[in-house]
C-alpha cells in the first residue's frame, strides 16, 4: 500500500478533463488498495503536500502547469516521486515548437513548419514574411498555438485571407504559434506504457471524422463528430512503423512512464508524420490511452498500477 496524492483539476483550460481523469484514477487506486487523497491543484498545492506528505504523486493534470513541467519541478523540489515524465521531457513535449525542432534535428518526420513569437509580428514585421511561408508550406496551412492540447486554438487556413484570423486565434492561447504544412490523411495515436522499465506500444487508435469538412479542429473533439477505432486497420507495415516512430519520439524527448504520440498517415504516399507527443494524455472513459490499453487486454486498474509502478521505480 502506498500513500498517493492524486493531483487533478488546476487552472488549465483542460481542467474539466483532468477532473474526470483524476476521479477515475482515484477509484482505481482505491480498488488497488492504496491510501489516497486528492488535491485540486491551486495556490495551496505545496502547503497541502507539506502537510499530507504523500509517498507518491499521481499527476492527473492536463495542459498548463501539470503537463509543462511546473508541477513536476515542485514535486522534484519536495522529493516526492510522481507518475509520468520528468521536468525536461514535459517542457519539451508541452511546447510543440521545441518538440518539432527536436524531432526535425533527430531525423523524425514531422510536418514542415515555421514558428513565431508575438513579438516577431508586433516588432519585426513578420506579417510581410507570410507570403514566402505560404509558398513553402502551400495551402491549406494548419495554424496552432505552441502550447495547449485538445485541438484548442487550431485552425485551418485555406487561403492567404484566412491566415491573419487564424494567427489571432492561435495567439489568444499562446505567445508562440506555428504554421504547419497540412498532411491530408489518417489521424493516428500511439500510446506507450512502461512495463518493467521498458516502454511498450499499445494498439493504435485512429480518429475517424464522421463529417468530411472541418474548418477548425476544435469541433472534431465534440462527441459524435469523431469515431475512434482501435486497433486501427492499417496497410501492411504501417502499425509497426508508427509504433517504432512513437518509441523514438518517447526516447528523444526523454519521456518516462507513459505518453501518447499523435501522427498523420499521409493518404497519398503512405508516409507517417509525427505531430506531437502528449506526456499526460487523458485518462477518462473515452480517452485514447485507456482505450488502447483495453485493446491490449490491460484493464484501467492494471494501467494505473503500471503507471504507479513506473513512478516508484524512478523515484
Ligand atoms: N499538420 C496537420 N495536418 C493535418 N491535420 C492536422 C495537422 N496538425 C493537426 N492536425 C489535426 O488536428 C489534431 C490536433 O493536432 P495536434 O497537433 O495533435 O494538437 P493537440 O492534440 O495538442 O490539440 C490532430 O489530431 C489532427 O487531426
Ligand atoms: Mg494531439
Amino acid at each position: 500500500m502506498t500513500r498517493v496524492a492524486v493531483l487533478k483539476g488546476g487552472r488549465s483550460l483542460e481542467r474539466q478533463v483532468s477532473l474526470k481523469s483524476g476521479a477515475r484514477v482515484e477509484d482505481a487506486l482505491e480498488r488497488l488498495g492504496h491510501e489516497l487523497f486528492a488535491i485540486d491543484v491551486g495556490g495551496d498545492l505545496v502547503e497541502r503536500l507539506q502537510i499530507e506528505r504523500p509517498e507518491l504523486a499521481f499527476v492527473a493534470l492536463h495542459g498548463r502547469d501539470g503537463e509543462d513541467g511546473t508541477v513536476q519541478e515542485l514535486l522534484d523540489a519536495m522529493g516526492i516521486p510522481y507518475t509520468g515524465s520528468g521536468v525536461s521531457a514535459c517542457i519539451r513535449a508541452a511546447d510543440k515548437v521545441l518538440a518539432k525542432h527536436a524531432m526535425r534535428d533527430g531525423g523524425i518526420p514531422t510536418p514542415d513548419f515555421f514558428a513565431f513569437n508575438e513579438t516577431a509580428f508586433k516588432e519585426l514585421g513578420a506579417a510581410r514574411a507570410l507570403p514566402a511561408i505560404e509558398q513553402r508550406l502551400r495551402f491549406p496551412i494548419v495554424v496552432k498555438p505552441a502550447g495547449q492540447g485538445s485541438a484548442l486554438g487550431i485552425k485551418f487556413a485555406r487561403t492567404a485571407a484566412d491566415v491573419p484570423s487564424a494567427l489571432v486565434a492561435a495567439f489568444s492561447y499562446d505567445r508562440k504559434v506555428l504554421l504547419e504544412r497540412h498532411i491530408p490523411g489518417r489521424d493516428l495515436a500511439v500510446s506507450i506504457v512502461e512495463q518493467a522499465r521498458l516502454p511498450m506500444t499499445l494498439p493504435i487508435v485512429e480518429a475517424v471524422p464522421n463529417e468530411e469538412d472541418f474548418y477548425d479542429f476544435e469541433s472534431r473533439y465534440e462527441i459524435g463528430r469523431t469515431t475512434f477505432v482501435c486497433p486501427a486497420q492499417l496497410p501492411e507495415g504501417v502499425a509497426e512503423r508508427a509504433s517504432a516512430l512513437a518509441l523514438e519520439v518517447f526516447a528523444l524527448l526523454g519521456c518516462s512512464g507513459f505518453a501518447r504520440v499523435d501522427l498523420m498517415l499521409d493518404s497519398e504516399k503512405g508516409e507517417l508524420f509525427v505531430l506531437e507527443a502528449d506526456t499526460i494524455p487523458g485518462l477518462t472513459e473515452t480517452s485514447l490511452l485507456p482505450q488502447a490499453a483495453d485493446a491490449a487486454g490491460i484493464s484501467f486498474d492494471e494501467l494505473v498500477g503500471l503507471m504507479l509502478h513506473a513512478a516508484a521505480a524512478q523515484g
